[in-house]
């Protein structure tokens, strides 16, 4: 048994691990402490957190048989390794089948307002089905996945244990829903920055950091505890496809290329980066913000060319490599 690593690093006491699946770590489910200068974790009032919904639902989200042809758990395309993001462009889901979209980091998901590049997901509980439904990524009957969890009869007792009745499609949403609300992590050396220990970040990030909030107005987007206003927006990168994001849920024009901002935080290891994987390094998308976008149909008026010198860039790229939590990338996927 290996020592488990509290997700929210604010909390710095380190809790022993359950019998968690072997492979990767198993979260102390007991917390719903947060990180300094976080809010506290939205929780709808019809699925209490509770410790017992968590494991079972961490067990859920690394289960391969919750996919089709048993080759993918939730974690095969959400890497605990890289902040529950996917280092792939895109994700192969069932058969090696591919979808539009690179998968979004799931660390602090619990705060999120809409879920999906798009917004097109509402709750934890919702989300949930889409991937396990999808013929490109899970690909499975609900029906049968019910039949399939009910057939291990440690799983009826820990359905029944956690939340007082057996599988069914409401009880398992709410477990995998549970889990994922625990996956925080404010434990960054930006973090520490702001809680006053001025030596956290060096000269070079702390000179991002202004050049973040002003020169390159990044901020203007990127801000909050999650480095994201969690609006929907158009930064200005070409179409590649159909995917018309949010517009192809609101069926509005002005919606058009609109994304939801994404929290930076851990981003040095959720590479390639946008909805869409398309940019490899932080390099690239810092050159693609300099540039001024691309100018394309609907862009925001707030991405304008930045004129950023060679060592503005490597300051800002430095600054948000700060911005990585080390306690939540000690997971290993199974
Ligand atoms: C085949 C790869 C794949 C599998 C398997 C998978 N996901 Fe995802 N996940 C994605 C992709 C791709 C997206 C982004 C989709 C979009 O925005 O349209 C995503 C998005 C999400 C989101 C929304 C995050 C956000 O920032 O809005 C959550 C939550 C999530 N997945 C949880 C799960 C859970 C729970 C499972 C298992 C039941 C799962 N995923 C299985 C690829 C996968
Ligand atoms: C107008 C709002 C806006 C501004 C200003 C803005 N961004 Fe973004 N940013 C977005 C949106 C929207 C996306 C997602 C676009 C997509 O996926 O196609 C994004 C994506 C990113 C990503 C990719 C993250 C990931 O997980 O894929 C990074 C990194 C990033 N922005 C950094 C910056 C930096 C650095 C600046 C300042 C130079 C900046 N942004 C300015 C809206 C903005």
């Amino acid at each position: 048994m290996r020592v488990g690593i509290l997700i929210a690093a604010a909390a710095l006491s380190l809790g022993l691990a359950g019998c968690g699946i072997a492979g990767h770590e198993t979260r102390d489910p007991a917390i719903l402490d947060v990180p300094v200068g976080f809010e506290p974790i939205p929780v709808p009032a019809h699925n209490p957190l509770t410790p017992a919904k968590v494991e079972l639902g961490e067990r859920l989200f690394f289960d391969l048989d919750l996919s089709e042809d048993r080759s993918l758990s939730c974690a095969s395309c959400h890497f605990e390794n890289a902040a529950f993001a996917d280092p792939r462009r895109l994700s192969p889901g069932v058969h090696g089948r591919l979808g539009i979209r690179n998968s979004p980091s799931l660390v602090n998901v619990a705060y999120l307002n809409l879920l999906f590049w798009d917004g097109g997901a509402l709750t934890l509980e919702a989300q949930a089905l889409g991937p396990l439904e999808a013929d490109f990524e899970m690909n499975m009957n609900l029906g049968d996945l019910i039949t399939r969890v009910e057939s291990d009869p440690s799983y009826v007792s820990q359905f029944e244990e956690a939340l007082g009745e057996g599988p069914s499609i409401r009880t398992l949403t709410q477990a995998l829903a549970s889990f994922q609300r625990t996956i925080r992590s404010g434990g960054s050396r930006y973090d520490r920055y702001v809680s006053g220990a001025v030596d956290a970040l060096t000269d070079s990030e702390r000179r991002g950091l202004e050049l973040f909030r002003g020169k390159a107005n990044c901020a203007s987007c990127h801000n909050g505890f999650l480095f994201t206003n969690q609006a929907f927006e158009n930064n200005g990168i070409e179409p590649a496809g159909s995917d018309s994001g949010r517009a192809r849920i609101t069926l509005d024009p002005a919606d058009f290329l609109e994304f939801r901002v994404p929290s930076l935080r851990n981003v040095e290891k959720t590479a390639p980066y946008m909805h869409d994987g398309r940019f490899d390094s932080l390099e690239d998308v810092i050159d693609h913000y300099d540039q001024g976008g691309t100018g394309v149909r609907n862009q925001s008026a707030l991405i304008t060319p930045l004129r950023l010198t060679d060592q503005e860039k490597r300051d800002l790229i430095a600054f948000l490599n700060s911005l990585t939590d080390e306690t939540i990338l000690t997971g290993l996927t199974p």
